[in-house]
């Protein structure tokens, strides 16, 4: 018989599910109240937009929409997104757009195609999970930037930087309502971090799926507006739209599109060419932007619903961050507090959060994630009582 193990690579031999997929898996029992994992709300999606314009799409352009694309992606989408992303202070044209299958592929692809075995990717501490095991699967090294309330320390950045030797090959950042974290960076820390890229030479992963999910404050520039040859931005219908579409796109200099076009051929040829369609007509009857403010405002009904009842519920030693957009409230507890130890409790209590430790290259033990969006109104209230008292136990 085979013995598998012994036939993996030596790339994934060592890569075993994550604590919270495997956590995740127990929080879809109907009886718990979920504030784990990053979906969105389902009420949020315009299915019967959405139908209507998956009919017309098969009736007028069907012998197009069922055949393959090209990698790059279909062309009508690709131009409409180099012009809509002007609205974030990016310019480029359809040369600089590749669309992939979910920006999760966009991050693979980066990893694929920039990462050498043991070189070094700077991440956020906390960062977003999918994007540290993308880097992972190519055998990166961590150096950690921790996160204040504005962005990313760039003062931590500029000491990894110089240190002798140093060449980290990517800076990865999730800018605007951060995962997990809620946290946006500033105008000015964007400028700055704009100039350390140039000083130093820093290819930048900016991924920014929540921009659009605004409650409050000024739309703010992206950070590829203040960085354009130097970034490589990501960004993804996954939360306006539909995650099950599998639609986003990579904007970055043609040299690397046209590198990742190549890689992206070896994945998957290109992506769902009947989605694609279907996006593009979405975007180019301003179905999908008329749309996003009406998410945005159950949203941040959520957000506030889920502010009290912290307020009310929770001890007084815990604090949390208040987004002004995104889908998540980073909460912290004190410095002895393990949300991981404090997990199988709230299981209990049926509740389900994310243990703030997944999120981190090491530590972070005392925080958690919580979702805000995608229970109701009623299970908000009631799922931050039963954790407010899941932690008030604990103290
Ligand atoms: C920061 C970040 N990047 C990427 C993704 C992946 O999204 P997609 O569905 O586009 O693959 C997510 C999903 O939660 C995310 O939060």
């Amino acid at each position: 018989m085979i013995e598998w193990n012994s036939l993996f690579s030596e790339r994934v031999i060592d890569l075993k599910a994550s604590d919270i997929r495997e956590l995740l898996k127990l929080t879809i029992r109907p009886e718990i109240i979920s504030f784990a994992g990053g979906l969105p709300n389902p009420k949020s999606f315009p299915v019967e937009d959405i139908f209507r314009i998956s009919q017309s799409v098969l009736l007028n352009s069907g012998e197009d929409a069922l055949q393959y694309t090209t990698t790059e992606g279909y062309m009508e989408l690709r131009k409409f997104l180099a012009a809509r992303e002007r609205s974030v202070g990016v310019i480029s044209t359809e040369d600089n757009i590749l669309i992939t299958s979910g920006s999760q592929q966009g991050l693979e692809l980066i990893a694929k195609s920039f990462l050498d075995p043991g070189d070094t990717v700077i991440v956020e501490s906390p960062s977003y999970l999918g994007g540290i095991s993308a880097f992972r699967l190519f055998q990166a090294r961590f150096e950690t930037v921790p996160l204040e309330e504005d962005g990313a320390d760039l003062n931590v950045l500029r000491e990894i930087l110089k240190k002798p030797g140093a060449k980290p090959k990517l800076f990865y950042t999730v800018p605007t309502f951060q995962n997990p974290s809620g946290i946006t960076y500033s105008k000015d820390k964007r400028k700055e971090l704009a100039e350390i890229s140039y000083e130093y030479d820093l290819t930048i992963v900016e991924d920014n799926p929540y921009e659009k999910l605004r409650f409050s404050g000024d739309k703010i520039k992206s950070i590829k507006a203040y960085a354009p040859e130097n970034t490589l931005y990501i960004s993804t219908f996954s939360k306006v739209l539909s995650p099950g579409f599998r639609i986003a796109w990579v904007c970055a200099p043609k040299d690397v599109i046209q590198k990742l076009v190549v890689v992206k051929q070896a994945t998957d040829l290109c992506s769902n060419a009947y989605v694609q369609h279907i996006t593009y007509q979405l975007l180019l009857r301003g179905l999908i932007d008329r749309h996003i403010p009406w998410i945005a405002a159950m949203y941040k009904e959520k957000r506030d619903i889920m502010l009290d009842a912290m307020e009310k519920y929770f001890p007084n030693e815990v604090t949390w961050t208040t987004p002004n957009g995104g889908m998540f409230i980073w909460v912290t507890l004190p410095e002895h507090m393990n949300s991981k130890e404090i997990f199988p409790d709230a299981l209990k209590e049926n509740v389900a959060y994310v243990q703030g430790g997944a999120f981190y290259i090491k530590g972070g033990y005392n925080h958690m994630r919580l979702t805000f969006v995608y229970e109701s109104n009623e299970n908000i209230v009631e799922g931050i009582k039963r954790l407010g008292n899941v932690l008030r136990n604990k103290m």
